[in-house]
């Protein structure tokens, strides 16, 4: 008996030596250690034995069984261990390596702008107004008083838009000012910001471009609260409080006086030339045309229905393609709308 239980403990160690995978472990187990296994049958025919051999062959049945259980336990964690290595040798990395910055888009320049601008605006106490981009003949030309054979149509080259009657892409941001006054009673603070488009098309000139229009109107509303409200608007806007402006007189139906608004250079400063180099962008005036303003003309205001004997207001107009050419010295109107990546992303 002795011999027996010596010659499995070593068959089964010889087993589980081999033993590489943890099912073939298992199997082991069960058959050796299992209830219906052989140390099983080995213990059940103790009794069989004479007495004075039931003790020690009893005792060594059962130190041998519990030698063999510790010695699966061990296989198990061998394996284990053995599959860990494994696992950690092929996916292995190394956590100092900088990670890889993901791609994150950002607003185009223009857009981003015209935010800057709505904030800028929104700190005077002017609201964000907006409306359609293909425009009514009413509202882009006539309530602007620009009846349909009025000469000033030809100062903006106009898209008429096939088989709609009467209808346009808005060829400036104005009507914005006319649909507002005939929404709201006065007082009025707006900024209109967006999409325009003109027959032009060349280095300076794109057929769709933008821009913002504002408008105040109210009792003893004054040429000075259009003065003060572009010069800081300009000063906010190139982030430079030397800004000084200037009004030239000038024309546009739905103004009267109507003026150009120039402002110091925002390159030179005013000066028309850097370290005695000529200024490119002002051409050496220390001036450039940024805006077309003036005071809303009574006809606008009455074909709005208010009372032109007691509000006045003014209005004004700026290209706004133009500006974030300046501030960020971009050299080529294209640029925006091409969406290349090269230059996109430098914004
Ligand atoms: N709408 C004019 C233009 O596009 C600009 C302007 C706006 C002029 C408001 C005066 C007042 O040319």
């Amino acid at each position: 008996m002795q011999s027996k239980i010596e010659k499995l403990k070593s068959e089964m160690l010889a087993e589980l030596q081999k033993a590489d995978k943890h099912d073939i472990v298992r199997d082991i187990e069960v058959k050796y250690l299992g209830r219906n296994g052989v140390f099983n049958d080995i213990m059940k025919s103790l009794k069989d034995l004479p007495d004075d051999q039931k003790k020690t062959v009893g005792k060594l049945a059962n130190e041998t069984k519990t030698g063999l259980e510790l010695a699966v336990q061990q296989k198990y964690a061998e394996l284990e261990m053995a599959m860990l290595g494994q696992i950690a040798e092929k996916e292995w990395m190394d956590v100092t390596v900088p990670g890889i910055k993901p791609l994150k888009g950002h607003r185009h320049l223009i857009p981003k702008f015209i935010e800057d601008l709505e904030a800028i605006f929104s700190k005077m106490g002017f609201a964000v107004a907006s409306g359609p981009d293909i425009e009514m003949e009413h509202y882009n030309f006539n309530q602007l008083n620009i009846p349909p054979d009025h000469p000033a149509r030809d100062m903006q080259d106009t898209f008429w838009v096939k088989n709609l009657k009467d209808t346009v892409l808005r060829t400036q941001t104005s009507p914005v000012q006319v649909r507002y006054m005939e929404a709201h009673e006065p007082p009025v603070r707006i900024i209109s910001l967006g999409k325009t488009f003109r027959k032009d098309s060349d280095a300076t000139h794109s057929p769709m471009f933008h821009q913002c229009e504002g408008l105040m109107v109210g009792e003893d509303i004054s040429m000075a609260n259009l003065k003060a409200v572009m010069t800081h608007a300009l000063q906010q806007i190139f982030e430079d409080p030397s800004i000084k402006t200037r009004f030239r007189i000038s024309y546009f139906p739905f103004v009267e006086p109507g003026m150009e608004v120039d402002c110091t250079c925002p390159i030179c400063h005013g000066e028309g030339k850097i370290d005695n180099v000529p200024c490119r962008l002002c051409k050496q005036c220390g001036w450039l045309e940024i805006a077309g303003a003036g005071m809303v003309h009574p006809k606008v205001l009455e074909n709005a229905g208010y009372d032109s004997e007691k509000y006045t207001g003014f209005a004004f107009g700026m290209g706004l393609d133009r500006m974030v050419m300046i501030k960020y010295r971009i050299n080529n109107l294209r640029l925006f709308f091409e969406n290349d990546l090269r230059f996109i992303q430098q914004f």
